[in-house]
């Protein structure tokens, strides 16, 4: 009889985009720790950075609540006017940062070289790089999804091929179908580019599958169908996780589902995670 692999805790996180004052992110903190965060889940939020240090220095040592940036610059210093580096989000108390998010790639003009670069830095840091990958819905409509989508992962991947695979995560965040306007997508319409995701990055790095998350207008209604039918390893999530409220809901509702690639049972980065969080 073949054994079972262990089951894996279901990552469940959330950037908090532009919003949040510090009061407010305290707030959400403490509702937050108030509800706890089963050990099926590992949760993260992503606040802006003006948040990060408030938020780090209101978790607990042992939080299984992790702490990212929403991006960080590849420079670690110098005249970049208006910027932050891994370096400074790490001493603010980050563990992980999201790099390629679709508003960054649309209305700040980051190219797949500038992924590449961050994935780069952020690894030499010591941060977990949240890669988000997606297609617009032209390039879905005329059917190169998955090319598309791929060929950001492998350019996102250039400078680092063969780094464990264990401290880089993948969210895959459909534009079309992200944030108010967006079309929630059904989950054999993100299943196939999941695994393509899956499968090519895996390929360029080295060891257990890569961990994919799903991104865009996930909500109560339709996560579980999500990470369910999408064999997600998690679910990233804007609008719906904004209320402390909101992501507690989600993250009760994701506890105790196995996640696909559960090849073994340690938790990212869990030392980076005890040294920045305090
Ligand atoms: P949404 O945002 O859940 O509000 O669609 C998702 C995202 O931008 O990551």
């Amino acid at each position: 009889m073949t054994p079972t692999a262990p089951s894996r805790p279901v990552l469940v996180g959330t950037s908090w985009k532009m919003n949040k004052t510090l009061a407010e992110a305290v707030d959400f903190v403490e509702s937050l720790l108030a509800v706890g965060v089963p050990p099926s889940v590992d949760a993260f939020i992503l606040p802006p950075h003006t948040a990060l240090s408030v938020v780090r220095d209101r978790l607990p040592q042992d939080s299984r609540v992790r702490l990212g940036a929403q991006n960080a610059h590849w420079a670690s210093e110098g005249a970049f006017t208006g910027e932050v580096s891994m370096h400074m989000v790490r001493d603010a108390g980050a563990s992980m940062v999201e790099i390629g998010h679709s508003e960054r790639r649309t209305a700040f003009g980051e190219t797949d070289e500038d992924v590449s670069r961050k994935v780069a830095a952020a690894l030499e840091h010591d941060l977990v790089p949240l890669v988000c990958v997606g297609e617009s819905a032209v390039v879905r409509d005329a059917g190169s999804a998955e090319s598309f989508v791929v060929a950001q992962v492998r350019a996102a991947l250039a400078g680092v091929a063969g780094a464990d695979s264990e401290r880089i995560l993948f969210a895959y965040e459909p534009y079309w179908a992200i944030g108010t306007g967006g079309r929630a997508a059904a989950p054999d319409e993100v299943a196939p580019i999941m695994a393509a995701i899956r499968r090519a990055a895996t390929e360029v790095l080295a060891g257990p599958p890569v961990r994919v998350l799903y991104g865009g207008s996930v909500e109560e209604a339709n996560a579980l169908s999500l990470l369910d039918g999408a064999a997600a390893d998690g679910l990233f999530v804007g609008r719906a996780a904004l209320s402390a409220t909101g992501f507690n809901r989600l993250i009760a509702l994701c506890a105790g589902r196995s996640t696909p690639s559960a090849p073994l049972s340690t938790p990212i980065d869990r030392e980076v995670q005890h040294a920045a969080c305090r």
